[in-house]
């Protein structure tokens, strides 16, 4: 089972299905280990397939009930996929962290609109994409939640970082409009913006990047931010919806 010290004893996804994206590695490998140590059965998809199926074949040996499947999370096909899997395996789909993300650097004036597109497409169109093939499937079992991972560069900018920033901050928005619309159907749409966890997004800054602005000093462990996943996929965060949840140890109270 989990090794992580703040795994709760209950199993309040018990008897859920959750299909988290970008689960391959970094964040989306810690929450399928988080999900599935409550109880939940857990589909990680990327399109890192090694990778992929070595974190599933890790988390199964572990005993937990974690599968990989591949997911371009910019790809229509590939969500149909995976939600026809979701409903033929279990017959429901209670969950989804729109994890997968990409980010690059290049000055505003500098920006390559190849680069743009990229990020715009991985990191809001495919989210979108996932609550279209998602929410239906959820909508036959009275709900589920959303949970579309954005950032702190959502809320604020990063110079650098424009097409990242951009696409963080479209994806807030487009969290809040989801909730009002599915409001009706049971389905929650809540956003959640870390800070800087270290991850293999950013190995190559290993003591740089948002450190120095961060009161805390350092980055999260990807657990700290598995906690909030865990929290706002159960029940605990039955009225929550349309909202931004800040995990930055404090980056944003400046
Ligand atoms: N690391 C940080 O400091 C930080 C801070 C705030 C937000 N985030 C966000 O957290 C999320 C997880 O990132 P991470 O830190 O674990 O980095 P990561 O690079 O380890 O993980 C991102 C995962 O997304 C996958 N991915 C990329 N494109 C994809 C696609 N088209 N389809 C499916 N999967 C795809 C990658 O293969 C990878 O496994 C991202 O959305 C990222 O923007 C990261």
């Amino acid at each position: 089972m989990s090794t992580h010290p703040s795994t709760p004893a209950g199993a309040r996804l018990s008897g859920r299905t959750v299909l988290i994206t970008g689960g391959a590695r970094g964040q989306g490998a810690s929450h399928a280990e988080r999900l599935a140590s409550e109880g939940a059965r857990v589909l990680a998809c990327d399109v890192l397939d090694d990778a992929g199926k070595a974190t599933a074949t890790r988390l199964q040996e572990a005993g937990l009930d974690v599968e990989y499947m591949h997911l371009d999370v910019t790809s229509p096909d590939d969500w149909a996929r995976a939600v026809q899997h979701a409903r033929t395996a279990t017959g429901r789909l209670d969950v989804l962290v729109n994890n997968a993300g990409i980010i690059h650097v290049n000055p505003l004036l500098e920006e390559r609109a190849e680069d743009w597109n990229a990020t715009l497409s991985v990191n809001v169109t495919g989210p979108l994409l996932g609550i279209q093939a998602a929410a239906p499937l959820m909508r036959e079992n009275g709900g589920g939640s959303v949970i579309n991972v954005a950032s702190i560069f959502g809320v604020v900018g990063a110079a650098g970082y424009v097409a990242y920033c951009a696409s963080k901050g479209a994806l807030i928005a487009l969290t809040k409009t989801a909730a009002l619309e599915l409001a009706a159907d049971g389905i929650r749409v809540n956003a959640l913006c870390p800070g800087g966890v270290s991850t293999p997004m950013n190995e190559h800054e290993k003591e740089g990047g948002v450190i120095p602005q961060t009161p805390m000093g350092r980055r999260a462990h990807v657990r700290e931010i598995s906690g909030a996943v865990a929290f706002l996929a159960s029940d605990d965060s039955s009225f929550t919806t349309g909202t931004e949840m800040i995990i930055d140890g404090g980056f944003l109270a400046h």
